[in-house]
């Protein structure tokens, strides 16, 4: 897509702008050194069959800190963000090499505990997808799996998690009503319960708003902002506005490969590569 010039700059000087103005809500220590790494990732490399889809990809992602990747489609954005958990070895023929440290614990080992793995870094889809369940049994099916607990702690515990996501107030009437009953908004704040009810350190969400409405994604966004707090959040949005809204990092990825990787406001008021700023005026993608 190509656009000109004067009309790219203007939708950079807005970006940069949204980067600005939300940036008294946020405090953020400008010195990364200083900033605790929560999952280290080097020369991660990624196949399907013999088709490569990563190259090399190195990034550090801070703790309590959202980190937005964005690039065009099929750059390798799930792809990457499917390795933390290691949820691609559910499919044939997928295969990643390279090093993923979770707090300093090699994550591609075979002697990590991929149940345990998959509480820690928890995900959330594209596309909503409750269970097939009710939503007090949606957010508490983890629950039940992970820890033995009473009835009365798991009540409490899905409360928690429901008021956590911010639908407390609306589905507290209908507990057991099916998850699938809700609007689309509803079923992904729901989703994202079910994902911290097991208090996961590490969300990955990969294009969380790109099915819901508007008013919907808002609350998503602000709900991101309040998560940061416990979690480490890896969001994966086409949504360029959203990455000036509320991510703290930002990669930009590009065949398979990342590009840039920076301070949010770095990335969107001063990119270093070309290639970025292609990207984010809209001059390609
Ligand atoms: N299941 C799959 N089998 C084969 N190739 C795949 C599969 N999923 C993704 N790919 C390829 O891997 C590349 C990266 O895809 P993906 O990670 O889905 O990109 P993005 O999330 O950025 O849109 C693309 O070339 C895509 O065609
Ligand atoms: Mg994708």
């Amino acid at each position: 897509m190509m656009m000109p010039a004067e009309k790219s700059d203007n939708l950079f000087c807005s970006l940069a702008g949204l980067v600005d103005e939300r940036k008294t809500s946020t405090t953020v220590d400008s010195d990364p050194s200083k900033q605790a790494v929560k999952i280290s990732v080097r020369n991660l490399n990624f196949f399907y069959g013999h088709h490569q889809a990563l190259f090399d990809n190195t990034i550090d992602l801070f703790a309590n800190q959202v980190t937005a990747i964005i690039g065009p489609s099929g750059c390798g954005k799930s792809t990457h963000i499917r390795t933390y958990n290691r949820i691609f070895e559910l499919y044939r023929n997928q295969k990643a090499q390279g090093q993923i440290l979770l707090d300093g614990e090699d994550v591609l080992s075979p002697e990590m505990n991929l149940i345990d793995l998959r509480k820690r870094v928890g995900m959330i889809f594209q596309k909503p997808s409750p269970f097939p369940m009710t939503i007090f049994e949606n957010v508490a099916y983890g629950l039940r799996l992970h820890y033995r607990i009473g009835r009365n702690e798991l009540a409490d515990r899905v409360e928690m998690a429901l008021k956590r996501s911010a639908l407390w107030d609306e589905v507290q009437d209908k507990l057991d009503r099916p998850g699938t009953e809700l609007s689309g908004g509803q079923q992904q704040r729901l989703c994202i319960a079910r994902a911290i009810a097991v208090e996961p350190e590490v969300l990955l969400m990969d294009e969380p708003s790109s099915a819901i409405d508007p008013v919907a994604t808002a609350k998503i966004e602000d709900l991101i902002e309040a998560l940061k707090e416990k979690y480490t959040i890896v969001l994966v949005t086409h949504n360029m506005q959203q990455a000036a809204r509320v991510s703290d990092y930002t990669a930009f990825f590009y065949n398979g490969s990342i590009v840039e990787f920076g301070r949010t406001e770095q990335i969107f008021k001063k990119p270093a590569m070309k290639q970025t700023e292609d990207y984010i005026t809209g001059r390609f993608g």
